[in-house]
């Protein structure tokens, strides 16, 4: 097999495929914290905005001359430790299905690898719903959503377009744990900046950081007991469109999450220089009137959400910091079948 093309080089008849796009999402009330490991169910609920440019074009194809689940991401064949998740995914799909054959996935992320934008998000979720495509599944988005948490938490939020809600669930089969969209895209016209601060150091990957911090950390139950009430807080704030509001809520529930994981022992710490310093200019953007803040996963990059008009004065300000690269984009829709036309242009 040529492994430098995501695309599907033969189709043969004994196979079904599907593609899709499926766009990643960045969290403003953070899910961080597992109640069950092997489901993917959260300790906290968390809400999202979907990224309309940067995702995963993601083709899956079950064919019964295959001999195993194949994942070639980046036109690179993935060695099989790395196909756990996506495996799990595939199960689920099968079962479903009743179907017995294997697939390849072919996936391929217009973003940066270095720009640490949940991957797995878009990722898991182009599989989902482009396995379920294949084999014609007929899934609401409610159920695809919850197989896509099963392969990674923050996975069954890319489903959906614009302001999304992954509620917590107290059921322990996890069937009411799923993500709604609970605003459109045009809901409210922000923009996102994605500012790559990677210098090059690996991280402590999300599902083993944020369970050693509930495992080791003093501050764990602290971030748990404020995090359902700081979900009702931005949400409300979004709804109501009150920029500084969701500024301070969502910066505040970030911080949170990143002193709980610090707190752990030992620490679980994702900033570096850069990280602060864009964090410092946001917080003097804001308090010269423009309309900016910050948000940061697991990991050393800042997304920072402004509106269409401040951003040109945001990019500005963040082109100061060095060794820093800048992705643009909007609020978009959720994972759907892939048309080309859909994406290119309008950055
Ligand atoms: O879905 P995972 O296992 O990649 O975890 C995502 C964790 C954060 O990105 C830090 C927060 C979130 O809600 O996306």
């Amino acid at each position: 097999m040529k492994q430098t093309s995501w695309e599907i080089e033969s189709i043969q008849s004994q196979s079904q495929w599907a593609r899709v796009f499926s766009p990643s999402n960045i969290a403003l009330a953070k899910y961080w914290g597992k109640r069950d490991v092997k489901l993917n169910l959260p300790t906290n609920g968390s809400l999202s905005v979907t990224l309309k440019h940067y995702g995963s074009f993601t083709t899956v194809e079950f064919n019964a001359a295959f001999k195993s689940d194949e994942l070639v991401l980046n036109g690179k064949l993935e060695s099989p430790d790395k196909l756990l998740k996506v495996k799990r995914v595939l199960d689920e799909i099968r079962n479903s299905a009743g179907e017995s054959r294997f697939a390849r996935v072919q996936s391929f992320n217009n973003f940066p690898t270095a720009a640490g934008l949940a991957s797995s998000a878009s990722g898991l979720s182009a599989v989902t719903l482009a396995a379920s495509h294949a084999l014609k599944l007929d899934l609401s988005k409610k159920e695809l959503s919850e197989i896509a948490r099963k392969g990674s938490g923050s996975a069954c939020r890319s489903l959906f377009g614009g302001f999304v809600e992954w509620k917590r669930g107290s059921r322990s089969d996890g069937k009411d744990s799923v993500a709604e969209q609970f605003r459109p895209a045009d809901h409210w016209n922000l923009s996102a900046l994605i500012a790559v601060a990677n210098q090059g150091q690996k991280n402590e990957a999300s599902t083993g950081g944020m369970e050693h911090t509930r495992l080791t950390s003093p501050y764990f139950s602290a971030w748990i007991e404020s995090a359902e009430e700081s979900v009702a807080l931005i949400r409300s704030a979004i709804d109501v469109r009150d920029f500084n509001k969701l500024a301070e809520l969502s910066e505040s529930n970030c911080i949170r999450m990143h002193a709980s994981a610090m707190a752990a022992f030992p620490a679980v710490f994702y900033w570096q220089p850069a990280t602060l310093e864009i964090m410092q200019r946001v917080w003097a953007l804001r308090k010269s009137g423009v309309r900016a803040f910050f948000t940061i996963d697991a990991g050393p990059n800042v997304v920072v959400i402004t509106t269409p008009e401040d951003s040109p004065k945001v990019q500005a300000e963040l082109a100061r910091v060095s060794g820093v690269q800048l992705l643009k984009t909007q609020l978009g829709e959720g994972a759907r079948s892939f048309e080309a036309s859909e994406w290119e242009g309008d950055r």
